[in-house]
């Protein structure tokens, strides 16, 4: 890699992860190795389900797929090698792979923000316009919106990842973290880290503010519209297409919320460390279920694909 000048002195990071203690590495291994099944299995079929029932070919299951395949790499990023570093009881990560780890985790999280904004929107589309559903989330605009978080996201984890090769690591290479985080490696570092807490700091308030923006505007229409419906009946069944949407939205907000404006001052490191696992590994977990156990139409295809009559419909004529 040509970006990583000559002066790093240092060739690995020691990942300290979660504890210290034998027992308790032990539970956090079956804990976080049963979050990552779950997590990885139940997207899985979500992602399976909607592309093999034609019926939820629509922009809102499509987004509901992409963000499930978001959720899968986001896990992905940090828990294989956590529960890697437990079982093979080294701690150390190299230079690269650290740099690797931090730039796909920075990835998904951004990406998984954008998708919330852009289902949000197609909510409000559905609601507040719906007789110009169709003309408007046109399969092109669909696409395009799908294709944006991932453009997006990777320029903001480029832009932090190059500005990280930028810093000089010095001999502490000890990271109290479970996986490269770049507000972690940042306090590391023995350069100025000025310019690149700055960048992360803007980066991270518009990377949050603007889609959560687009989902406070589409919410407010969207509860506009449904107070006008007069019959209960109506009122219930507009609300009911979106609450999963609000549940994950709230999950994710709410996370934000609680991890970075209530932080316990005393340990501001475990408080990023908790607000890692919830970002990393929670909400990558429950999407699947606050979407399929609340969703008819989900239940309807998981249940299809559980009866496997999908298969014999995917199979070629004449066998
Ligand atoms: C993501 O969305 C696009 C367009 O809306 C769709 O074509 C694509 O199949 C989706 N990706 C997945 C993994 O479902």
């Amino acid at each position: 890699m040509k970006f990583i000048p000559n002066q790093t002195t240092i060739s690995e990071f020691i990942l300290l992860g979660l504890s210290s203690q034998t027992e308790q590495q032990k539970l956090l291994f079956a804990l976080f190795l049963s979050m990552y099944l779950v997590t990885v299995v139940g997207n899985g079929l979500i992602i399976l389900a909607i592309s093999l029932d034609s019926n939820l070919h629509t922009p809102m299951y499509l987004f509901l797929a992409n963000l499930s395949f978001a959720d899968m790499f986001s896990i992905s990023t940090s828990v294989p090698k956590m529960l890697l570093n437990i079982q093979t009881k080294s701690q150390s990560i190299s230079y690269k792979n650290c740099i690797t780890q931090m730039y796909f985790s920075i990835v998904f999280v951004v990406i998984d923000n954008f998708l919330l904004g852009v289902m949000a929107y197609d909510r409000f589309v559905a609601i507040c316009h719906p007789l110009n559903y169709t003309s408007i989330m046109h399969p092109r605009l669909c696409i395009l919106l799908t294709v944006i978080p991932w453009v997006l996201s990777n320029i903001v984890a480029l832009t932090h990842t190059l500005l990280l090769t930028l810093l000089l690591f010095c001999d502490n290479n000890i990271l109290p973290h479970f996986f490269c985080d770049l507000a972690a490696l940042l306090r590391l570092s023995c350069s100025d880290t000025m310019i690149n807490e700055l960048v992360m700091f803007v980066v991270g308030l518009s990377v949050i503010t603007f889609p959560f923006a687009l989902i406070l505007f589409s919410y407010i229409c969207i509860i506009r519209d449904v107070l006008r419906i007069s019959s209960t009946e109506g009122k219930w069944k507009a609300f009911s297409t979106c609450s999963s949407h609000l549940t994950v939205v709230l999950l994710f907000y709410g996370t934000i919320v609680g991890v970075y404006f209530f932080p316990s001052s005393a340990h501001p490191e475990d408080t990023e460390k908790i607000g890692a696992v919830l970002f990393t590994v929670v909400t990558p977990m429950m999407n699947p279920f606050i979407y399929s156990l609340r969703n008819k139409d989900m239940k309807g295809a998981l249940r299809k694909l559980r009866d496997r009559k999908i298969f014999l419909q995917l199979m070629p004529p004449g066998i």
